[in-house]
């Protein structure tokens, strides 16, 4: 079956020889047996699905503030993926760069944890060039902006770009965590050489290795949605970084457009709704008074539903809105090729 080529182990939960000696004295002894608790495949779907934006995220922090990428800083990440074309060098100030440098690393202890609970892929090609932008931008006023959005510019236009990304991920985290809890999926396999040991088997020799294994199955349920909430945590963080330093110049000018700070990232949320095709769940630094805060302010430095908690998006909405074309199976925008994962490349399959 093409389904057990895909079952993937996420981690060796136990390597039992010791235990087995005291548990089963005689007969496994010599054998080997490895105790597995194996990841749904739902769970390393959406645990390695994230990677396509962190990816993007870490690479565009990267160039922008150091001028290279993965490939000079943790070359083995990249998985040998193609490198990110367009990437560049930004003209930041001191404190943007100093920013954005770690958000960079930040990226990378991000695709290091993902990467060393799910196998994951290699980098998906980025099209990180200015032109990539440029029509997220165009695209975002209904208009060609003359001369075309440049996001390794400034500090100003770097920010805005920024404000593009992290968010849209943070919203796949906020919409990943409550499908982790779907643990009546998660498997019990027990190897022993050639022969599989069943559940029931194992309860009738030893209740208290079974009590074990669940355990750490639990346990690994719990890592999983502690993987999720820690990145969660962290890339709201930066969105709400980018967002405060994108408020204190809300009123300031984007030159040579003449459009304010505050009017760029309305224009990027609607886009991103507009995108997403699911309703309202973005929403830029200023907003009708309704929608701030208990509908009582229009300061909107953080994004919030009405009662103030993040939005959340499914990964067919995030695909939508990072290809740019508004459709799960047109790849674009920053993946000409598509993102990758078995999520992502099960949109693209239908297309065809
Ligand atoms: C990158 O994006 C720009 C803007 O859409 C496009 O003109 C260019 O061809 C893209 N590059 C690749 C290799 O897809
Ligand atoms: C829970 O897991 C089962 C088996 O993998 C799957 O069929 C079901 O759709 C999942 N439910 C949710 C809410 O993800």
């Amino acid at each position: 079956m093409a389904h057990t080529s895909r079952v993937r182990v996420s981690s060796v939960v136990l390597v039992a020889s010791l235990a087995l000696h005291l548990f089963f004295p005689e007969c496994f002894s010599s054998s080997v047996l490895i105790a597995r608790a194996s990841a749904s495949e739902s769970d390393v779907d959406l645990l390695e699905f994230p990677l396509n934006l962190e990816y993007l995220e870490a690479e565009f922090f990267l160039f922008g503030a150091l001028g290279y990428g993965l490939d000079m800083i943790a070359p083995k990440l990249a998985g040998g993926g193609d490198p990110p074309i367009g990437a560049k060098f930004a003209k930041l100030d001191n404190l943007v760069r100093d920013v954005i440098i770690q958000f960079g690393l930040q990226e990378v202890g991000h695709l290091r944890a993902i990467k060393s609970t799910v196998k994951g892929f290699p980098r998906p090609l980025l099209n990180l060039s200015s032109s990539a932008f440029a029509e997220v931008m165009d695209a975002a006023f209904g208009r060609t902006l003359n001369p075309p959005f440049d996001p390794y510019a400034n500090s100003i236009n770097f920010l805005l770009a920024s404000y593009v990304i992290p968010y849209v991920g943070l919203t796949g985290y906020v919409g990943t965590n409550p499908l982790l809890h779907n643990s009546s999926s998660r498997k019990l396999e027990l190897l022993s050489g050639k022969t599989v040991i069943s559940r029931n088997e194992l309860l009738l020799s030893s209740p208290s290795l079974l009590f074990m294994l669940h355990n750490d199955n639990v346990h690994m349920l719990h890592l999983h949605e502690q993987l999720v909430a820690g990145l969660l945590a962290v890339e709201s963080g930066q969105d709400a970084v980018i967002r405060a330093l994108l408020y204190e110049r809300k009123a300031q000018l984007v030159q040579p457009y003449g459009v304010t700070v505050g009017e760029f990232t309305d224009r990027i949320s609607n886009l991103r709704n507009k995108l997403g095709k699911a309703g309202l769940k973005d929403e830029g630094l200023v907003v009708p008074r309704k929608d701030g805060a208990e509908g009582e302010v229009s300061g909107n430095i953080l994004a919030g539903d009405k009662d103030s908690l993040a939005y959340s998006r499914t990964p067919k909405e995030i695909l939508r809105i990072v290809y740019g074309t508004g459709d799960e199976h047109v790849p674009g925008g920053f993946y000409p090729k598509g993102a990758r994962g078995r999520i992502a490349t099960s949109y693209l399959k239908q297309s065809i």
